[in-house]
């Protein structure tokens, strides 16, 4: 249903301006590792550049969880932030909540539509208006390795869920932990996704995570997933539970652990510590076809005062923006959303996203991460994180996680 709009004017500046109202903007976001901080340090400095003052609320927890509680408790109090990092069908959803500003102004005056690819945009509309900002497209269908550890043990970047499990048992009987992870449920809905991109394929993905097709949720592939999940539970450390992505890298860093299945913000923590690619880190997709795609954006919420609503206007604008599309994803591991920015400053795993992308899109395999909240709207990716993470954390058969998933996906329908 379509609510009463703020209307975030491209003007607003110039306007702003005339009254001596100065861009603010308290924005809400959950980018605290260090690569992730030096990312979002870029935005801050562009918009403190262009006379903007940025009060920041970091919300610690990878993958947003706690950020966007955080976010309904503010929207709740009648307080919202002024920009808030929201992506997917949850942009949507505090839309028909009535609390979105309304961009479009500076979309069209920056067009957006003759820059941004069709699949992209569509994320950051709400019926027929801009919503949201798009910073980034990130890939999760990773596999990073220590480059020392896989030479040393005669191995080489796994193209099968067989020659991983091969390569997983070398490397534990050398004394290696083969899997870097972190036991917090978003991070096993991210090795679960890229082990169901690899064996249902990409059209089975789709049916089982975009369309939520009941027969491929119970299927016979999607037992083989939950197996590989039980495989892979023998792969990580005793002390897994609970940690941060970020310390799951560093150890793969540090050639304690020799992989980790992780979106590519783990390539802006190498980046970070120092490390090169191709040369203290290897890059390359999980096994199988497809690309599971996460695209970072920003939403302005409903807010009086026109120094907030200049701000939302200058962010926005900066955003989208030709510079920092570049120097803030040279930082975060990510591509450009833009098309039109060269990546010739950018590193080798860079340019294999870029154009594995280009060729999943074309081949029909580009795809959203439902880890990531690209696919599914909240109710329906609890659901199923919630058996995948029950799943991991227990001796439950994959017969019986099959089953739950169906009934769990059923019942938030
Ligand atoms: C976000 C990334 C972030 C990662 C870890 C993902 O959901 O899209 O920007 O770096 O979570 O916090």
């Amino acid at each position: 249903m379509k609510k009463i709009l703020t209307t975030v004017s491209a003007g607003a500046l110039f306007i702003a301006g005339a009254v001596h109202a100065e861009p603010q903007a308290e924005v809400l976001h959950w980018w605290t590792s260090g690569g992730e901080a030096k990312s979002v340090a870029v935005l801050q400095q562009e918009f403190a550049d262009n006379g903007g003052t940025w009060t920041d609320m970091p919300v610690a927890g990878g993958g947003g969880d706690a950020a966007m509680q955080a976010l309904r408790a503010r929207v709740l109090a009648g307080n919202a932030p002024t920009a808030v990092q929201l992506k997917g069908p949850a942009i949507q959803e505090w839309y028909e909540e009535g609390v979105l500003a309304d961009i479009s102004a500076v979309a069209e005056a920056q067009g957006w539509a003759d820059v941004l690819p069709a699949s992209i945009a569509g994320h950051m509309k709400c019926e027929d208006i801009w919503c949201a900002a798009p910073v980034n497209v990130h890939r999760v269908d990773w596999i990073w390795a220590n480059a020392d550890v896989l030479e040393s043990n005669g191995i080489a970047m796994p193209t099968s869920w067989d020659e991983f499990n091969a390569a997983a048992e070398k490397l534990q009987a050398a004394g290696i932990i083969p899997l870097a992870h972190g036991g917090q449920a978003w991070q096993d809905a991210t090795v679960f996704e890229a082990v169901a991109l690899g064996i249902l394929g990409a059209d089975g993905y789709r049916k089982a995570f975009v369309d939520l097709d009941m027969d491929t949720l119970k299927s016979d592939d999607m037992v083989a997933v939950f197996d590989q999940m039980r495989t892979m539970r023998g792969f990580v450390d005793p002390n897994f539970p609970g940690r941060d992505w970020n310390l799951a890298t560093a150890m793969v860093m540090n050639g304690e652990a020799a992989f980790q299945i992780m979106g590519d913000w783990a390539k802006g923590e190498f980046l970070a510590a120092g490390k090169a690619p191709g040369e203290d880190f290897l890059c390359a997709s999980t096994p199988g076809e497809g690309f599971l795609y996460n695209v970072d954006s920003f939403a302005m919420f409903e807010v009086a005062g026109a120094d907030k609503q200049a701000g939302q206007a200058l962010l926005a604008e900066l955003i989208v923006g030709k510079n920092f599309q570049k120097v803030f994803n040279l930082n975060k591991g990510s591509i450009p959303a833009r098309t039109d920015v060269s990546l010739a400053d950018f590193d080798s795993c860079a340019a294999l996203s870029s154009d594995e992308m280009a060729a999943s899109n074309s081949g029909g395999s580009l795809l959203p991460s439902y880890a990531h909240g690209m696919a599914l709207r909240g109710a329906q990716s609890g659901a199923i994180t919630d058996v995948v993470t029950s799943h991991f954390n227990s001796d439950m058969s994959s017969q019986e996680a099959v089953e739950q998933l169906a009934a769990a996906v059923a019942n938030s329908l």
